[in-house]
């Protein structure tokens, strides 16, 4: 660990239950920070549905210019009852997943100890795989029209991307994941292979050639329906899956649900190198802004995902056993809003203190 750094954080709190739950981030955070001898030199931005109402402004290209000059970004939620859909997501979330090409979009799913999951006969030892998802490209692409709007003969197109060079480089990441996991060494890449023909076949030959590189781990093919089967079926036949941007968002919320819900699902925006930004993968819930009863464990586990990121690995640890200890030894009576034994503060006092307590086996 290189003792005494200093990382450049920019903490987007964003709209709705967003705030409180990133200042449950930053509260163990700060724990591992103050354990662990690193430090962080915070950045906020208020960049959200309220700015927006107020200023018209989403997200100006002179922040992303700023952001550029981070170590990470932390963000909580972005959207606002009160703004249309598209507009915060395109203009502030979207737009920094692309501008600072974050081109992976990484989704641990594991089911933590003492967590509740709907799929029966299941445990920890079987929910523990990752999503690999493209994030650049796509259907987010924006490409498309609209043609003879609001008449009968109405025509809209929404065109699905996949570059030889984006899929190379998410794939490429994928093995080299799966790899690193050292578990069952096994890509799967998702697909529709068996209709959307094209994309699907530049898919499946980038990994053949990929694969070449990595000798060690095993190629599989699933199409994403089947997927979706297996998710609830078998998901300890998972290791590291692979997939495009839309398939990845929903196949993602459905994997969220098989680990106890959104309340413990994190992700990450990943630019290998460049900056990376940690989020957990709920929305806003704007019904519950400001009553402190909404589960902050997802944006600590994206906090020990940044803390990964960085090179932190003992402070990474930490926190994860941290977590592990609150819900695996019964302090959390569940994961849905109200209903947690506690408010959201105290499971982030709760954890903060876990982590300063913590014994990490790697250094
Ligand atoms: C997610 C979200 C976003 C996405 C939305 C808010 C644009 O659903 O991060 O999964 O579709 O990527
Ligand atoms: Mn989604």
């Amino acid at each position: 660990m290189d003792k005494g750094k200093t990382y450049k954080i920019g903490v987007i709190p964003g709209d709705g239950i967003g705030p409180e739950i990133i200042r449950e981030g930053m509260k163990v955070l700060h724990a591992a920070e103050g354990k662990c001898g690193f430090n962080f030199e915070e950045v906020w931005y208020d960049f959200g549905g309220d700015r927006y109402l107020k200023t018209g402004e989403t997200l100006p290209d002179s922040a992303i210019d700023e952001f550029r000059k981070l170590d990470a970004i932390f963000l909580g939620a972005i959207g606002h009852p009160d703004v249309a859909p598209g507009i915060l997501e395109k203009g502030i979330l979207l737009k920094i997943r692309f501008d600072l090409d974050q081109y992976i979009n990484l989704r641990p799913v594991k089911l933590y100890p003492g967590v509740w999951t709907p799929i029966k006969d299941k445990g920890p030892q079987d929910i523990d795989y990752v999503v690999v998802r493209e994030n650049t490209e796509g259907a987010y692409c924006g490409i498309g029209g609209s043609f003879k709007k609001g008449t009968s003969n109405e025509i809209a197109t929404q065109l699905d991307i996949s570059t030889r060079k984006g899929v190379e480089r998410c794939v490429r990441y994928a093995f080299q994941l799966a790899r690193k996991r050292g578990r069952k060494k096994t890509v799967m890449c998702v697909d529709k292979a068996n209709v959307l023909t094209f994309a699907g076949d530049l898919w499946r030959r980038t990994c053949v050639d990929v694969a070449r590189e990595f000798d060690d781990v095993k190629l599989d093919y699933a199409f994403v329906d089947a997927t979706c089967m297996w998710m609830v079926k078998n998901p300890e036949w998972f290791d590291v899956l692979v997939t495009n941007n839309m398939f990845g968002d929903i196949i993602t919320d459905l994997a969220a649900m098989t680990q106890g819900g959104l309340g413990v699902a994190a992700g990450g925006n990943i630019n290998p190198d460049g900056v990376s930004m940690f989020e957990p993968i709920h929305g806003s819930a704007p019904k519950y802004r400001g009553k402190n009863v909404i589960c902050p464990i997802a944006t600590i586990a994206a906090g020990s995902m940044m803390l990964d990121f960085l090179g932190e690995r003992e402070a990474a640890e930490c926190v994860e056993q941290a977590i592990c200890k609150a819900l695996g030894e019964g302090y959390i009576k569940g994961l849905e809003a109200g209903r947690m034994g506690m408010g959201t503060s105290e499971v982030g006092d709760l954890i903060a203190r876990f982590v300063t307590e913590a014994s990490p086996t790697t250094s």
